[in-house]
């Protein structure tokens, strides 16, 4: 999704931003852009594809200034091309922006605009904004009053960088939906849509909320409302490394990714497990926790994988907190005026914290005066200080588009919490503490998981040439079932299909044949007998099969083609460790076909735009 960087300070800003657009690759976009003063000059340099193109460009003109904005773009209104990607500037080519997000009534201002003899250029929303600010500034307000004033006609969604060659002191930012932080330096300020874009230069920085509008010069930095009502603003102290943010050796970070999962679950259940009372606690719910216990129904929102991780959340709350749940996509929970009772409790869960369609669900949900409660990873995030409560996963950046560590973190946020409620209703002493112990174990049992690498890269190099999959679990791996086809779908580029495995036999078992492989998520628990049957049903038709089953299973060998063996856990846990090697098996086939792991086609890491 498309990024912003900006500077403003002593040194040539040209290194900072490209290095900043470098930082926030991992999100995704499709061209890349820069504009900067080069005595009281604008100049704007872009091109459609990637930074290192611009970078190449930039060294050629050798250019030097100490103020410019840098921009990802990720196509959303008119093509990857350079005259689309941004920084968009006016006619006389004193005013040039960048945008994130999308402005709903570009069409109506852009009329307008045209009909006062304004050219465009592109097919963008975004080029009305530059026009819009223009416009006012002709009439002869200041920058600052040209934004407010041009912000106030505008509907839909922006981060927002603008810089005035006529006024060079100062880089203008709004935010609107979209996220923006200020970057507080020595003599410098930074702006950015992501802390890792400036990471390298400042810890120090503040996080811009909605309507908000930053004035931020070299050595001062003021916020106002876009009616001029000044605001506070407070500085926040980041805790997270560059080195957090880097590959550490793995040839991807998906792959990191999946081998950092011991150390991400530690991270998740650190200080939060209760041994002796066999439950949990979770600092960012102990207001809430009363409420959130006599709930009378739980809804949990999310997209995606985070969506596939309230599925497994339903399963949990249902068998031991004994509340009613539902599972929503954010995107339709948004717009279906959903019925919300006054004793509904609704979770949002998110790894980025700034997915547009869970952050409007949110919204909803609020101004229908239900609790929201967050389980991010992003600390700072729109979702997480948009919520009433809620609990970082703590599993620390993830950059590969594919996500997993997030997933994990997120399952055992949702066991957590599971324990938090169960305790404090029907759930005994003994079997929290049961529970509470075998969430202990979950990180060791991974590493044992992780050393199946080269065995399902085997696996993975005897499948990579099929152009179909189908996953079936049945119970709580049913949406483990979901995510090992979404996650090779996605990176592979492999159709791929989850489904309850009782539900095959109606439909699905049409299209089973040699050429169809089927992964079986067949633990030994309750529903163990009823998923050999399914395998036997897909043998009987030719179907190849891999089953990711217990260790102790030795009867599995002889039904299936490959088997790949997990540590035992009680049920509630297990697509925690049924979901590694699932990750391990979409990321090798990938590679084996030589695809972009971390930066899949078409993907963004966070889906900030509808
Ligand atoms: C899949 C994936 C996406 C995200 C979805 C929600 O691997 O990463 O499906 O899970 O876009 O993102 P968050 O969790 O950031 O709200």
């Amino acid at each position: 999704m498309c990024g912003i960087v900006g500077y403003i300070g002593e040194r040539n800003c040209v290194p900072i931003l490209i290095n900043g657009l470098k930082r926030l690759e991992y999100r995704g976009y499709d061209s890349a852009g820069i504009g900067i003063i080069d005595n009281n000059k604008s100049i704007v340099v872009k091109n459609k594809g990637k930074v290192s193109l611009l970078e190449d460009k930039l060294e050629e003109l050798n250019l030097y200034s100490n103020i410019g904005i840098g921009h990802t773009r990720w196509a959303t209104h008119g093509i990857p091309n350079e005259l689309n990607a941004h920084p968009h500037a006016n006619e006389d080519n004193t005013i040039f922006l960048i945008h994130n997000g999308i402005i709903e009534n570009y069409q109506v201002l852009k009329k307008g605009l045209i009909n006062f003899g304004y050219k465009f250029k592109s097919e963008t929303d975004s080029e009305v904004l530059v026009h819009l600010i223009d416009n006012f500034i002709k009439k002869g307000y200041d920058l600052t009053t040209s934004v407010q004033l041009a912000l106030s006609e505008v509907e839909g969604t922006y981060g927002l960088a603008i810089v005035y060659s006529k006024e060079p002191d100062k880089i203008i930012a709004a935010r609107k939906g979209s996220p923006l932080v200020v970057g507080i330096g020595d003599n410098e300020n930074f702006i950015a849509s992501d802390v890792s874009a400036i990471l390298a230069h400042t810890k120090q920085v503040i996080y811009l909320e909605d309507g908000e509008i930053a004035v931020i010069k070299k050595d001062s930095f003021n916020a106002t409302t876009v009616h001029n009502d000044e605001i506070e603003k407070e500085i926040h102290e980041i805790t997270m490394t560059l080195d957090e943010i880097d590959r550490g050796g793995y040839a991807h970070f998906m792959l990191k990714e999946i081998m950092e999962q011991p150390e991400t679950l530690r991270n998740s259940l650190r200080g939060r497990i209760i041994d002796d009372e066999g439950s949990s606690v979770l600092g960012g719910l102990t207001d809430v926790v009363n409420k959130l216990v006599n709930s009378k129904r739980i809804i949990i929102t999310a997209c995606g994988t985070s969506w596939h991780a309230g599925l497994v959340g339903e399963y949990m709350f249902e068998q031991f907190c004994r509340i009613p749940t539902e599972v929503e996509y954010a995107s339709e929970f948004r717009y279906r005026n959903p019925i919300i009772e006054k004793d509904d409790a609704i979770f949002f869960i998110s790894q980025s914290g700034e997915t547009a369609d869970t952050l409007a669900a949110l919204k909803e949900a609020k101004m229908k005066g239900a609790l929201v409660l967050g389980i991010c990873n992003a600390v700072g995030s729109s979702i997480a200080r948009e919520t009433n409560a809620g609990v970082y996963t703590h599993a620390g950046p993830e950059i590969g588009v594919a996500s997993t560590k997030a997933f994990t973190s997120q399952l055992t946020v949702l066991a957590l919490i599971t324990l938090l409620i169960a305790r404090r209703k029907s759930l005994s002493r003994i079997d929290g503490k049961q529970i509470a112990d075998e969430l202990r174990l979950l990180p060791e049992k991974i590493e044992k998981i992780l050393t199946l690498n080269d065995q399902i890269e085997v696996i993975a190099e005897e499948f990579k040439n099929s152009t179909n999959f189908l996953y079936l679990g049945r119970g709580y791996n049913f949406p483990v079932a979901l995510e090992g086809a979404l996650k090779l779908k996605e990176i592979s580029y492999i159709h791929a299909e989850g489904y309850p495995a009782a539900e095959m036999k109606h439909g699905p078992i049409a299209l089973i044949d040699e050429n169809m492989p089927v992964v079986f998520i067949a633990p030994k628990d309750s529903t163990y007998e009823k998923i050999i049957s399914n395998i036997q049903e897909v043998k009987a038709r030719g179907g190849r099969t891999i089953a990711i089953a217990s260790e102790d299973d030795n009867d599995i060998d002889q039904l299936v083609d490959y088997s790949i063996k997990i540590p035992n856990t009680i049920r509630m846990l297990t697509p925690i460790l049924t979901v590694i090697p699932l990750q391990l098996l979409a990321y090798h086939i990938a590679v084996k076909k030589g695809l972009n792991v971390d930066q899949p086609r078409n993907l963004a890491k966070s889906v900030t735009v509808e």
